[in-house]
């Protein structure tokens, strides 16, 4: 019977004809042995393998080089060996497929650049295949979290012909010929004869979608790709990114603030509770204050301010700036991470933003100048979270459509929810691989996905 080697390394005793299939780390050859390192991608740790050169199969050891693939029966029994329980004492051994000399992940050092030049090759790494470990688990963790909940999972459109978040950063999605589209009697491209009768678009975001069925479900939540055609070439961005996006009918600004930071302690919590070697690889090899950190955040209450409040420290401080600090104006990655990491050591969610700086869909407060907006800021990323408690009225909403300019004809389904038995209601939007950069300490996006899409790179 073939099990993992992570079953087996957790044995509680011996066990007779296992078999155990993976990829081969590293070769050892002595006069009547071959000691082989066998990982198979269902833990950190490899399974020493013991093979006797008399056993069948063990003339093919010699082609069992790094990055070949093995398939061997044995029994699993106490190891002499210093810091493995276990080893498996080979009955026969099989090279399931050969990798040569050329194979580029030999045993040593590789820095992320290299890394992230074979993507389809890295996940043989222990970087790579740990942080794609914990990347599964607290996928799952998120619907943990929102299932005990009661929250209904939703799968909103990744084809749409709005633009959530107004910033124009979308990808279109046609099916036009590029060299000789459909014109009209003025010459432009008459979009009536693409494939949706209609200009379309990948989704910046589910949240308008998630909004309605939120007003009928109750509360909601979303966990899917999203799509930004941002030019922005930064370690945290990029092209293609999954979200989570919760909507709550009957919760105010307050309400989404408790939601998003239980959501980031539970995550937290559950990575250093599921996926303890992970972390310490990554508190070993990539960011050596890490699991101090995530210990610390998951314990404490997150600091809380208001944008104003934010502005007014970035102001006070001696610390010189890239970008001038100006009310009214967003803050910029160096104002967020000054707050977390110098300022509050701690994540920090700021609220009440200036109108101005945010989209039309988030409720406006007394003030006349600030919106009911807010964003969790971690240390070492800056922004995880963006959120806000949404505008219900229907007139203002209406009001603050038409000054950014959007057609409310395009919109009348959205608009309707407040039409008909409109309700307070808030949600938020976390970055998966934002929140997986804060939680391994990676310093850089393409390296929290399988398949980075970033500016010049698919
Ligand atoms: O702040 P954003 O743009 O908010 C929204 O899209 C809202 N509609 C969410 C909502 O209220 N339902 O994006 C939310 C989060 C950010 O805080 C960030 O973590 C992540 O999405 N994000 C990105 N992650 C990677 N690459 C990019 N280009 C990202 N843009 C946003
Ligand atoms: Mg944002």
């Amino acid at each position: 019977m073939r099990i993992k080697v992570k079953q087996a390394l957790a044995s509680a005793e011996p066990l007779l004809d296992i078999t155990i299939a993976g990829w081969v780390r590293t070769r050892r050859d002595a006069k009547e042995f071959s000691f082989v390192e066998v990982n198979d991608g269902s833990c950190l740790k490899n399974l020493q393998i013991v093979v006797d050169l008399a056993v069948p199969g063990s003339e093919q050891l010699k082609d069992a080089l790094t990055g070949s693939s093995v398939r061997v029966e044995g029994s699993l029994v106490a190891s002499p060996a210093k810091g493995q329980k276990w080893e498996l004492k080979a009955k026969a051994f099989q090279l399931v497929g050969r990798a040569d000399e050329s194979f580029p992940l030999q045993k040593k050092g590789h820095t992320v650049e290299f890394l992230r030049s074979i993507p389809h090759l890295r996940a043989r790494t222990n970087r790579t295949g740990s942080l794609l470990r914990i990347r599964s688990r607290l996928a799952w963790a998120v619907h943990e979290f929102f299932q005990a909940k009661g929250f209904v999972n939703v799968h909103t459109p990744i084809i749409t012909a709005s633009d959530c978040e107004g910033a124009g950063e979308l990808f279109r999605v046609t099916t036009l010929d590029p060299k000789d589209p459909p014109k009209d009697n003025q010459g432009k491209v008459d979009w009536a004869g693409d494939f949706f009768g209609r200009q379309s678009y990948l989704t910046v975001s589910g949240q308008l979608e998630g909004e309605t069925l939120a007003c009928g479900l109750g509360d909601i939540y979303t966990f899917g790709p999203t799509f930004r055609a941002e030019n922005s070439h930064t370690s945290r961005h990029a092209s293609e990114f999954w979200m989570i996006e919760p909507e709550m009918a009957f919760c105010d600004l307050t309400g989404d603030m408790q939601c998003a930071e239980e959501l980031v302690k539970y995550l937290v919590k559950t990575a250093l509770e599921q996926c303890p070697d992970e972390l310490e690889f990554f508190n070993a090899y990539v960011d050596k204050g890490l699991l101090e950190r995530l210990r610390f955040v998951a314990e404490r209450p997150f600091a809380r301010i208001t944008y104003t409040e934010a502005i007014d420290i970035l102001s006070k401080t001696s610390q010189v700036f890239e970008f001038p600090v100006t009310w009214g104006e967003n803050l910029q990655s160096e104002h967020e991470r000054f707050l977390t990491e110098v300022h509050f050591k701690c994540p920090v969610t700021v609220h009440d933003y200036p109108k101005g700086a945010k989209p039309f869909y988030m409720r406006q407060n007394d003030d006349g100048k600030t919106v009911a907006a807010m964003d969790v800021l971690v240390p070492g990323v800056g922004e995880i979270i963006g959120g806000s408690q949404r505008e219900e009225r229907l007139d203002r909403l209406v009001a603050a459509m038409q000054s950014h300019g959007l057609d409310l004809q395009n919109y009348a389904w959205y608009v309707d929810t407040r039409r008909f038995g409109t309700v307070p209601h808030a949600g938020f939007g976390l970055g998966f691989e934002r929140l997986l950069m804060f939680i391994s300490g990676e310093g850089n996006i393409r390296d929290v996905i399988p398949y980075p899409r970033t500016p010049g790179h698919a």
